[in-house]
């Protein structure tokens, strides 16, 4: 009982994801616009179990891809519904658990109780309402034994056969099966987003590694998923750059990349003169008026800028995997103008000392969308992207992956959004935006990220350091006899980006991170690096046995009888709910802290259970599979590319 009550104490200071208590997450995914929403779903749904429940059995065969909380979720609903007649609509609170009274519990006892109490009933406390919500239980295949502890939480046990027969369909028909199911069909992830002719720096890095992780989520639970690079491209930048191009070279329309070289030299030379030459900042100020009028020298001088960025911008992507599509600054640029129209009749657009503003309850200060100069700045441009991802590109959830620093402005915008009827006022109504605020990346001088000579670190150079650094690791180890060249620098990316990828995700984005390459390619820890030679150490076990897997497959059963088999099988079936809070929440660490501890079960397992050679060989290999399967899994969604042998 005490052991119990523990469980219910510690989970909300424990980020694990089996202690999270944040049931209603059912909740939070409840569409406003067309596409059913969940609680739509789950009441179709309980119409049907009800139905069934007159045989007191339901099968959880037709809902294969549903994932185990869901699936004990619809039950309790049922038994809910059955216990207290009079209270509709209990939202049932399943959670997973930790603990030798079972694997998930129920919590809705206490509330129901609250419910209930002092009016006519024949309960006589929460603990009463426990006993019946566990005997109300529709009887399913998937639960092997309840029980009901402290104020009435209905503890479930698993069944083990259940639970190894799933495991092994999932090998069968792939890890897609076991995807999560989320009220959403598109998506806009907005990320990476440098602004031209700055360099990328580790914000930046930040920004494309968190959202093409929570944009590999998304897809994977079946989102349509637009990703977007809301390049600054449009900035008042552009003239002094304009300018200078001119003034450097007499025949600028051939001035490639290799001439002008290093484009943040450029800026910031071009900048020196901006702010020395007081001719030629007029010009600079004269040169964005006339771009943004649109006159073709101007236009043409830009392209040239805005490609020489994007090629540079595109290198790191490749390196890093990530797929992303351009649409800059000035894309929305020429639908500010309606933009601002529709909000002007809406009566939300004032003049304010010459500016045309939009005040906002609770900021102090107003959301500047026309300057006092006439222009238009990143306010305005946010609002007609946001108009046009609604309207334009059907857009249902919109996430902006930016450091804590812009939080006040999406803030504001996102405001704005709502007072104009765009986005619903229920944050947990779609359609939504969303921002994914992160926090500074330090030194180990816990300072801001610089070089020593204090300059933004390139990430081109970030990158090129940690690959090095894990090829000498590799050669030490031997490796350069052992494998090609090739063989080689593809282990070493792999490690290096990866562990550079894992260090900035596994922990939460709101706090800051430091940057420091020696804990990062560590191999012991919670590392990419450890958990690169983990999987490489499952893939050995099965190539070592000499065994087809894909034979074991098909012929072969998982058996969970050794208490470090089942406890690993569970942590393997909640794979797909930990998917969905990660992407609910939107918060990668989630998966990661999951990745890591689906390691640990893996090596307790490994050092009780024998595999090769033992009577249960078999089904040891296929949790070995299944294990490197969703470990796989994780790491794609991290952006991260498995090392098969080390
Ligand atoms: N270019 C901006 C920066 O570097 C980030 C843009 C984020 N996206 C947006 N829609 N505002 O800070």
């Amino acid at each position: 009982m005490l052991g119990c009550l523990t469980l219910f104490v510690a989970p909300s200071s424990s980020s694990s994801p089996f202690l999270s208590f944040n049931f209603n997450r059912l909740s939070h995914l409840r569409p406003s616009i067309s596409l059913p929403s969940t609680t739509d779903l789950l009441r179709t749904t309980s119409r049907r179990l009800i139905l069934a429940t007159k045989k007191r059995s339901v099968s959880t065969m037709a809902n294969e891809e549903e994932n185990v909380k869901r699936k004990l979720a619809k039950l309790f609903e049922v038994a809910l519904k059955v216990t207290v007649p009079s209270v509709v609509d209990v939202e049932p609170l399943v959670a997973a658990c930790t603990g030798k009274f079972g694997d998930y519990q129920c919590n809705n006892a206490m509330g129901l109780w609250s419910k209930i109490k002092g009016k006519e009933t024949e309960f006589k406390g929460p603990p009463a309402v426990g006993q019946a919500i566990m005997r109300n239980l529709p009887q399913s295949d998937i639960i092997e034994s309840c029980s009901v502890a402290g104020p009435g939480f209905v503890n479930v046990k698993l069944s083990r056969n259940w639970m190894a027969q799933s495991i092994q369909r999932m090998l069968i028909d792939g890890i897609d099966a076991w995807a999560p199911r989320l009220p959403v069909r598109r998506a806009v992830v907005d990320f990476s987003s440098p602004n031209i002719a700055k360099e990328m720096h580790v914000g930046h890095l930040r920004s494309t590694i968190i959202g093409d992780t929570i944009a590999r989520m998304l897809e994977f639970s079946r989102v349509e998923v637009l990703r977007r690079n809301h390049v600054g491209d449009w900035g008042t930048q552009f003239g002094m750059l304009i300018e200078f191009l001119f003034e450097k070279f007499s025949n600028w329309e051939d001035a490639n990349e290799a001439a002008i070289g290093d484009l943040q030299e450029f800026y910031k030379e071009s900048k020196k003169r901006f702010d020395s030459d007081p001719d030629f900042k007029e010009r600079a100020q004269k040169a964005v008026v006339r771009l943004q009028g649109g006159e073709q020298k101007y236009r043409k001088a830009w392209t040239q800028i805005c490609e020489i960025s994007r090629n540079e911008f595109n290198r790191v992507y490749q390196r890093l995997g990530v797929q992303l599509e351009e649409k800059g600054e000035s894309f929305y640029n020429p639908y500010i103008p309606a933009v601002l129209e529709e909000l002007t009749s809406k009566n939300l657009v004032e003049d304010s000392q010459g500016a045309r503003v939009i005040f906002l309850e609770g900021f102090n200060i107003p959301l500047i969308v026309v300057k006092s100069d006439g222009g238009y700045n990143y306010a305005s441009t946010d609002l007609a992207a946001i108009w046009y991802r609604l309207n334009e590109e059907k857009a249902e959830w919109m996430i902006y992956v930016t450091d804590v620093g812009q939080q006040q402005h999406f803030d504001m915008v996102f405001k704005a959004a709502k007072r104009a009827g765009w986005l619903s006022t229920d944050d947990n109504a779609y359609p939504k935006a969303s921002h994914v605020g992160f926090g500074l990346v330090l030194g180990d001088d816990k300072k801001r990220f610089r070089t020593r000579s204090s300059e933004v670190v390139r990430l081109a150079d970030l990158l090129d350091e940690a690959k090095s650094r894990c090829k000498t690791t590799l050669i030490e180890r031997g490796k350069g006899d052992e494998w090609t060249e090739e063989e080689l620098e593809q282990t070493a990316e792999a490690i290096g980006y990866g562990a550079v990828k894992y260090a900035d995700l596994k922990s939460n984005r709101l706090t800051n991170y430091t940057f420091s390459f020696d804990q990062m390619l560590n191999d012991k820890g919670n590392t990419a690096v450890y958990l690169q030679y983990a999987h490489a150490r499952i893939c050995s076990i099965i190539r070592k046995s000499g065994k087809d897997i894909e034979e074991l497959k098909s012929m072969g059963a998982i058996v969970l009888d050794h208490a470090d088999e089942r406890a690993l099988g569970l942590h393997l079936l909640q794979f797909s709910e930990v998917v969905e809070e990660a992407c609910t929440n939107l918060l990668p660490n989630v998966l990661c802290e999951y990745l890591y501890n689906l390691s640990e079960f893996f090596t307790t397992f490994y050092s009780n259970c024998q595999v090769v050679g033992s009577a249960e060989e078999t089904s040891r290999l296929l949790l070995c599979e299944a294990t490197a399967t969703v470990m796989r899994k994780c790491f794609y969604l991290l952006g991260i590319v498995p090392v098969y042998k080390i």
